[in-house]
Parts: structure tokens; C-alpha cells; sequence
């Protein structure tokens, strides 16, 4: 059974959760704040009016009682009616008074005994209570009775008399006995039920008010939300289009702006995507363009001389290694572009990896007569990927060489301080135009086509050259003056850091 129990209780939780659900929604939750806002101000006060009227009202009924039975303690003591009730006249005011305020009066002297009640059922009965023996002694009372509706006062019964002979004469008030009344306030509960009705009516009519004012309001505060949804859904089917405007409100020209500026972007990504592409195609066909001429040159011709034929097949050969390079480059970076999880960092010792280097490259060098000079300030251990930092300077100091002059050089400078190591790779070679340094890390950017392709450049060097050194977190820096020379600056922290 109590295992039903739990399921069933579990599947009320579900349904309440499920009915819930309306709050998350933004229109909701304004509504209900403002109404929820509203509600409370007009019922506390239909509250606060209706308990201020009654307090005033119970006071004003009071008083007007008391003063009504101190005339008539006047008249009572005038007519000696606590001795003698027989007064006609005091019989009849004592009557008017109770009939007046639906209530009883009751004249009580000194000895405790009841001389009058207008009830008629406790005359000549003695009354022993704390209210009428503390007004014997001088002390008038009012107390007012909500469930019963009803106010019971106690009026002492005063007398003036003269103390005293001559000079030390004074009058003194004597209390000759206790008026104990009650009288009705059921005039004052009906007012208060006609004020009530008719508060709540105001209330409710205000309460519609209220959550009239609060549908609109939440409509109108949520309009600009519903309109850049709009505006996001419309850009959904395509980010050509015009960007999203929704000037309504501070917070969704925001949105709007941030929008547009993420749109912007994946415009951009998209753009360089697509010449990425079409670079490629266009890189990718070059040599084979060059291979089908060739071939189909010695195929039109007859009777070619072994000579020329070998001499077409050197230079198909060398559209295929150009080939060859171009793809080789590309997988690099692609490889580059991936996390750098991909990076197996060791101990290396930078001195040995870069006159490495440049044992490597001096064959090219020296065919195009540039001296390669080395200086090392000091040993440079780093921890580092070993194949991209060879990567990294074979194509600087490949470059420094290829865009070079004849007797001309290549300096290279390693230094550290104790947190990065500092390669500097300069030429006194042809240098590179201003407005090119800031296109030369852009993937297949090159400043002379027709000369880099002929060295054997792919126009990729550097972007693959960059990317490396990012992923090691370090910085790249180029200086040049056209016709003078380049000076490239690396700068790798000694430690690597992963995120
Ligand atoms: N040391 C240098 N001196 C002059 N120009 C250079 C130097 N290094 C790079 N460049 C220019 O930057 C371009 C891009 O270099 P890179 O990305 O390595 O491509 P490439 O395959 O042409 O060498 C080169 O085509 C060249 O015009
Ligand atoms: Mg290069």
C-alpha cells in the first residue's frame, strides 16, 4: 500500500511540475509580479479603512455615552435617586438613555447593591465585581466587546461637598456609588458591513483593473523579445541578409548588436572558407595544368628527339613535386588547426635544434651564394614540440635564404630570458612591401606570384609557420624595408602551457 502510495505521489509531483511550467515563461512571471504588486496595496487598504473606521467609531460612541451618563449622575445625586428611586423624571431619563443606545443601565450605591436596572432582573441584588469596586474608588472604565458587540462602561457617581470651615474651605468630590453600562454598537457593525460591501466592490473592480493593466503591460514589456526572436528566426534561413534592428529597447538593441556582430563573423568564416577552397582548387590544378601541357605537347609532335623528351619529363617531374609540396604543406595545416592536445612536448635543446637547421639548409644557401651565420648568447633548454619548432624555423630561414640577394646573408640569433626564448631570424634580402606585412601570414599569400612560385614557394610557409607558434602560446613579429632586408622575431615561453 505504501509503496502505491509513493507512486502515486510521485506522479502528483510530475503533473504539479508539468503545470508549472508556465512560469518559466518570461510574459508570465511580469504579469504576476505585477499583479501580485497591485493586489496587495488595494486589499490591506480596504483592511487598514475598515479596522480605522471601526476604532473611531467605538471612540466616538464612547465618549458620547459618557458624557450622557454625567449628566445624568448629576441629575442623580440632585434627586437623591440612589436612596429613593421613585423619581418619574429619572426613571424615564435613565429609560430614554438605555432605549437610546439599545443597552442597559444599571445605578449601583455604595454598598454594592443594585438600585435600578433597566433589564429589571438584578434589582436589590448585591454586585461584587472588579470593575465596579475599582470605579467606587474614583476610576471610570470603558471596554469594548467585538464578539458580543457591545461596550460596558463604569461612571462614578460623584457628589461635590464642602470640606472645611473659613479660609481652609475647599470642595472635595465624593463617589455615592457606580453606574455600570452597556451599550450596543450594533448600529456601528451594520455601517461597517454596508462600508465593507461596498469596498469590495471597489476592490474587485480595481482587482479587474489591475489584471487588465497587467496583461497589457506584460504584453507590451515582452513585444521586443517576441520581435527579435522574430528577427533571429527570420536570419535563421540564411546570415546574407540584412542585419537584425530592434530598437525598442536598450536590451534588445544589444542582443541585436551582439547578433549581428556573430552573424558578421560567421560570415566571415564563411567567406574565407570558401577562397580557402577555391585557393586550393586553383593551387592543386596549377601544375597539373603544366603536366597536361607538357604531355600533350611531346604527344602532337612526332619523332621527338630522346633530348627533348628527357628534358619534358624533367620538368613534369618537377610540377609533380611542386605538387607534392602543395599537399604535404596542406595536411600540415590542417594538423596545425586541430587542439593543441596534438602537441608532444619534450625537453629540447634549442642550440642543437637550430644549427640543425641550418646544417640543413646550407647546401641551398650556398648554391645561391648567401652566407648563413649563427649566434647563440646562451644554451636554451625549452620545453617544446621538436617537429613543429623545426617546422617553424626551416621555413623562416628557408625564406630568409629564398628571398634573398646574391652575396647576400642570413643571420640568426637565439637568445632567452627566464621565461621565453627569443629566435631572431634577419636577411639582407629583398624585403617586403608595407602594405604585403600584414597579408604574408594569410594562407597562400604571396607579395611576387610568379617569383615565389618559381623558387618553389606554396604561399603557405608562414601560415603553417604561425599557427605553430600560437599553439605553443608564443608571438611572432616582422620587421622589413623593401630592398634592405627582413628581420622575423619568435618568442616562445621556455615552459609550455596548456589550458
Ligand atoms: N624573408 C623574407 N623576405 C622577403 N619576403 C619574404 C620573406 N619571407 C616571406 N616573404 C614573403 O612572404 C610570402 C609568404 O611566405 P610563405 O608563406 O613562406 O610562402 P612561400 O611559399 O611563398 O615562401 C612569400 O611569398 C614572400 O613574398
Ligand atoms: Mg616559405
Amino acid at each position: 500500500m505504501c509503496g502505491l502510495n509513493g507512486v502515486w505521489d510521485i506522479t502528483l509531483l510530475k503533473l504539479n511540475v508539468h503545470k508549472l511550467k508556465f512560469l518559466k515563461s518570461l510574459k508570465t512571471r511580469i504579469f504576476l509580479i505585477l499583479f501580485i504588486v497591485g493586489l496587495i496595496p488595494c486589499i490591506s487598504m480596504r483592511y487598514a479603512i475598515l479596522q480605522n473606521y471601526e476604532q473611531r467609531a467605538v471612540d466616538v460612541r464612547t465618549s458620547d455615552v459618557t458624557t450622557q451618563l454625567r449628566i445624568l449622575a448629576n441629575h442623580l445625586i440632585t434627586y437623591h435617586y440612589l436612596q429613593d428611586t421613585s423619581s418619574e423624571v429619572i426613571n424615564a431619563e435613565i429609560n430614554q438613555l438605555s432605549s437610546l443606545y439599545d443597552g442597559r443601565v444599571m445605578i449601583i450605591n455604595n454598598d454594592l447593591r443594585i438600585v435600578k436596572d433597566t433589564y429589571g432582573i438584578s434589582e436589590n441584588k448585591t454586585i461584587i465585581s472588579e470593575e465596579v469596586i475599582r470605579c467606587i474608588k474614583g476610576e471610570s472604565e470603558s471596554k469594548y466587546d467585538k464578539g458580543n458587540r457591545y461596550i460596558e462602561m463604569t461612571i462614578p457617581i460623584t457628589e461635590t461637598i464642602n470640606v472645611g470651615e473659613g479660609p481652609d474651605a475647599e470642595n472635595k468630590e465624593q463617589v455615592r456609588g457606580v453606574m455600570l453600562v452597556s451599550a450596543s454598537t450594533d448600529s456601528i457593525m451594520i455601517t461597517m458591513d454596508i462600508l465593507s460591501r461596498k469596498a469590495l466592490i471597489v476592490e474587485v473592480i480595481v482587482i479587474i483593473a489591475i489584471f487588465i493593466v497587467s496583461v497589457l503591460a506584460a504584453k507590451v514589456l515582452i513585444r521586443p523579445f517576441e520581435k527579435i526572436t522574430e528577427a533571429l528566426n527570420e536570419a535563421q534561413e540564411g546570415y546574407t541578409d540584412t542585419p537584425i534592428s530592434v530598437t525598442d529597447c536598450l536590451e534588445t538593441e544589444h542582443i541585436g548588436d551582439a547578433f549581428n556582430r556573430v552573424l558578421g563573423r560567421m560570415k566571415m568564416l564563411d567567406d574565407s572558407r570558401q577562397e580557402f577552397v577555391s585557393n586550393v582548387s586553383h593551387e592543386l590544378k596549377t601544375p597539373i595544368t603544366s603536366m597536361k601541357v607538357l604531355a600533350d605537347s611531346l604527344i602532337s609532335q612526332k619523332d621527338v628527339p630522346i633530348e627533348v623528351y628527357q628534358e619534358f619529363m624533367e620538368d613534369i617531374t618537377k610540377e609533380v613535386e611542386r605538387e607534392d609540396k602543395i599537399i604535404t604543406d596542406l595536411l600540415s595545416l590542417v594538423k596545425m588547426d586541430r587542439t593543441a592536445a596534438d602537441l608532444s612536448i619534450t625537453e629540447v635543446d634549442m642550440n642543437v635544434l637550430v644549427e640543425l637547421i641550418m646544417r640543413r639548409l646550407r647546401p641551398i644557401a650556398q648554391k645561391r651564394d648567401v652566407e648563413l651565420v649563427y649566434e647563440s648568447i646562451r644554451p636554451v633548454m625549452a620545453a617544446v614540440d621538436e617537429v613543429k619548432m623545426t617546422m617553424i624555423f626551416s621555413n623562416l630561414v628557408e625564406n630568409a635564404i629564398k628571398y634573398n640577394k646574391e652575396h647576400g646573408w642570413v643571420k640568426v640569433t637565439l637568445d632567452a630570458d627566464h621565461q621565453f626564448f627569443t629566435v631572431i631570424v634577419a636577411d639582407s634580402g629583398l624585403g617586403i612591401p608595407k602594405e604585403s606585412l600584414d597579408h604574408i601570414y594569410e594562407r597562400f599569400y604571396r607579395v611576387d606570384k610568379s617569383r615565389s612560385r618559381e623558387i618553389g614557394g606554396t604561399g603557405l610557409g608562414l601560415a603553417i609557420t604561425r599557427s605553430a607558434i600560437i599553439m605553443h602560446r608564443g608571438s611572432i613579429r616582422v620587421e622589413s624595408i623593401e630592398g634592405e632586408g627582413t628581420t622575423f622575431t619568435v618568442r616562445i615561453p621556455l615552459t609550455y602551457i596548456a589550458v
